[in-house]
């Protein structure tokens, strides 16, 4: 089955083309350019550049894939959650390409995406893997901090998720503090690298053992707050010991609440995905985990298959159709506040 995938949830326009689980092609145009100098995604600007570039994006997907469109049998898009002006254009597009070429159509959960990125297989149809379930989940970016249980593909328990910020939009935040670029993630584990992760003491949030909740608030508050009265030069003298003891806290409470909640539920085996999971440190780290816990882990083969793409998408909607069909394009709207 040949799958149209598009995704447009925040400042990412994404096409991709799959043969079932295997990627033949994978577009992404990223906005980071535009949303850059503001510190975080402008809405209105974003849905300009989903709306320009969304056509674009889908022809080179399926020129790359060498598929025509009447060729594709699915089209899966992303329903939410998400930025809902952002979510609009692809949608919109989708649902308007369904009617005119007559093709099924299935609207899909962004995180079930994330989730379900691990499982992509290349154009070789590489990885060759059989998962097995259950599996727990931990996905991380900057909407969503979320550890999941998968029963089965499609069979999803969220076990734990953050009360507050997400891990992404944390690093992201800190950055800004910092006066360092958006997003924030990739820049402070660059600036990290060497820091002293020690240099400042930030709290441990939720430490109950049985809370499985997440929160990164607090952790910013704290970071804000200590460094809040220093100068300019201070902050330069120690960017790099900043950087590193932020994300450490925030690289500590995602492995120690994961570390609690695999030994409460005792699955076979773990994922992890999401744009935070792009972080070679953070990887190594739940590698060690996997390891001490004598469990296989999955993660996305490729870095760009971490962040928002739409090879992600068009896996969860093949699943979805094999499991539900396809839905009436008629009165199918956007949910950007859509639950797992
Ligand atoms: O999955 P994603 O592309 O979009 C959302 O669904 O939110 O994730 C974006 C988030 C941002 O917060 C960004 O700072 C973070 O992922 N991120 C990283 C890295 N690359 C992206 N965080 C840490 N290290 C990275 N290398
Ligand atoms: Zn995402």
């Amino acid at each position: 089955m040949y799958i149209l995938g598009i995704e447009t949830s925040c400042d990412d326009t994404c096409a991709a083309v799959l043969n079932d689980d295997q990627i033949l092609s994978n577009v992404i145009s990223s906005q980071t350019d535009l949303h850059q100098k503001w510190g975080g995604v402008v809405p209105d600007i974003a849905k300009r550049a989903h709306q320009e570039r969304i056509g674009p994006v889908i022809t080179t997907a399926l020129k790359r894939a060498k598929i025509k469109i009447e060729d594709i049998d699915l089209i899966a898009v992303t329903r939410g959650p998400g930025l809902g002006i952002a979510l609009a254009v692809g949608f919109n597009y989708a649902k308007t390409l369904a009617k005119k070429y007559n093709k099924k159509l299935v609207a899909v959960n962004h995180v079930e995406g994330h989730l379900l990125s691990v499982f992509l297989k290349n154009s070789k149809g590489l990885p060759k893997f059989a998962p097995i379930f259950p599996c727990l989940g931990l996905t991380v970016s900057g909407g969503h901090t979320k550890i999941v249980l998968l029963e089965n593909i499609g069979d999803y328990h969220v076990v734990g998720e953050t009360l507050d910020d997400a891990a992404g939009e944390a690093l992201d935040k800190s950055a800004k503090l910092l006066g360092l670029g958006y997003p924030g993630g990739p820049v402070i584990e660059r600036i990290a690298k060497g820091g002293d992760c020690n240099f400042l003491k930030l709290p441990n949030p939720l430490p109950e053992k049985v809370n499985f909740n997440l929160s990164f608030s607090g952790l910013k508050t704290s970071f804000y707050y200590q460094i809040k009265d220093w100068s300019i030069d201070q902050k330069m003298e120690h960017l790099s010991d900043l950087a590193a003891s932020f994300q450490n806290s925030v690289f500590d409470h995602l492995i120690r609440k994961f570390s609690l909640v695999i030994d409460e539920y005792q699955p076979l085996s773990l994922l992890a995905s999401g744009g935070v999971l792009a972080n070679t440190l953070l990887r190594s780290r739940l590698r060690q985990l996997a390891k001490s816990k004598k469990l296989p882990l999955y993660l996305p083969q490729l870095k760009n298959l971490n962040t928002d793409n739409a090879a992600m998408i068009a896996l969860a909607g093949y699943h979805q159709f094999n499991r539900s069909g396809p839905e009436p394009v008629e009165g199918l709207d956007i949910s950007p506040r859509f639950e797992l």
